[in-house]
């Protein structure tokens, strides 16, 4: 597929978001800004049987973080703590088909740094140095 099939998708869930909401019986919810853009980004996690069973956001943004964080919490459910703990820059990349570049990579990251945040959080663990840079 071609960068531009990626960006119209990307237009889509943002325009029309999976998992936006919040949780009423979520475990932990993190909320985070990006202070560049101004974007913020809340997520609220259900955990179960050491996986991810439910995963809402609320915010407001642009393409990039809003589009990214339907799409991540739409890709994430069912997975394991670990296997959230372990995603990163390239998954990112990946999930959303298109490289944003340095200007815009915080931009689509927001959401996979405040997810994972959450998932230490429930784990009563403290962020590890690759998510807080992300
Ligand atoms: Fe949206 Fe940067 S412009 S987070």
């Amino acid at each position: 597929m071609s960068e531009n099939i990626y960006a119209d998708e990307l237009i889509d869930e943002y325009e029309h978001p999976h998992n936006k909401g919040s949780l009423s019986d979520a475990d932990v919810h993190v909320h985070n800004d990006n202070p560049l853009c101004g974007d913020e980004l809340t997520i609220y996690v259900k955990v179960g049987g050491g996986a991810l069973k439910d995963v809402k956001f609320e915010g407001s943004g642009c393409v990039i973080s809003m589009g990214t964080a339907g799409k991540l919490t739409e890709s994430v459910k069912g997975k394991s703590l670990a296997e959230i703990e372990a995603l990163g820059v390239p998954d990112i990349v990946t999930l959303i088909g298109i490289d944003p570049g340095p200007a815009r990579l915080k931009c689509a990251t927001l959401s996979l740094r405040t997810l994972k945040e959450a998932v230490f959080l429930y784990q009563h663990k403290a962020v590890d140095e690759a998510t807080k840079r992300l």
